[in-house]
C-alpha cells in the first residue's frame, strides 16, 4: 500500500518557461512562469498560475488581462533571473526588454520568444498561495523557429532553480 508523499513525483511534472505579463494603467510587468497550459480548443482557452504576492497578479487581477511569451531554449540566464527572481516593485523590467503592445494592452515580450498570446480573464479560482487565472485567448503569433524552453532543460542543463514563489517550488531541487 502507498501512504507516503514523495515530492519527487512533482518533479516528474513536465512543464514548458514563459513570461507571462500584463498592465495597470502606465505600469508595466512580466514574470516567469512553468504553469501555463492550454485548457480548451474551442474557445482557445489558457490557465496560468500566479502566486498573490507577485506585482504581476495585483495587474492581472486588476486589468483582467494577460500576456504570455514561448521562451527559446537559447534564452539566456541573466534574461529568467531578471523577469523570475526580481520584483516589478524594485526593478522596471519592461524597460530592460524588447516587446510590442497588444490589444488588450498587455504588453507582450518579443525578446527570446518564440510566440506570444494574449488573454482576457473569465474565471479566477483562489487556490491558497496563488490563483489559478483563466483566460480566453484573442490573438496568438508565432515570431520564429526554434525549440521552446522546457522546465526539464532549464533544471538539467541550465542548472536553474526555481523561488519559493514558484507553485512548483522544491527546496531540494
Ligand atoms: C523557473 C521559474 C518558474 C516560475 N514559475 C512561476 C509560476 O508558475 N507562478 C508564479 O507565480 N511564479 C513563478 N515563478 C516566480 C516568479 O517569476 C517571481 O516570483 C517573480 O519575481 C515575480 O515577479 P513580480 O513580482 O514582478 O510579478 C517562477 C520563477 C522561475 C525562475
Amino acid at each position: 500500500m502507498i501512504s507516503g508523499l514523495n515530492r519527487h513525483v512533482f518533479t516528474q511534472i513536465s512543464y514548458g518557461l514563459y513570461i507571462v505579463t500584463s498592465y495597470l494603467g502606465p505600469k508595466l510587468n512580466g514574470q516567469i512562469v512553468n504553469t501555463i497550459i492550454q485548457v480548451t480548443s474551442e474557445p482557445p482557452r489558457v490557465a496560468v498560475i500566479i502566486n498573490k504576492n507577485n506585482l504581476t497578479h495585483e495587474f492581472i487581477s486588476k486589468s483582467k488581462v494577460f500576456g504570455a511569451s514561448v521562451l527559446d531554449t537559447s534564452t539566456p540566464m541573466t534574461f529568467i533571473g531578471l523577469f523570475g527572481f526580481k520584483s516589478g516593485r524594485t526593478e522596471d523590467k519592461l524597460a530592460q526588454a524588447q516587446f510590442i503592445r497588444g490589444v488588450t494592452g498587455a504588453p507582450l515580450v518579443t525578446e527570446h520568444a518564440l510566440s506570444v498570446l494574449e488573454a482576457k480573464v473569465i474565471d479566477e479560482v483562489d487556490v491558497g498561495t496563488h490563483t489559478l487565472f483563466v483566460g480566453d485567448v484573442v490573438t496568438a503569433e508565432v515570431l520564429r523557429v526554434g525549440e521552446p524552453l522546457t522546465y526539464a532543460y532549464y533544471h538539467t542543463y541550465l542548472k536553474g532553480r526555481s523561488p519559493a514563489t514558484a507553485p512548483t517550488y522544491n527546496p531540494d531541487r
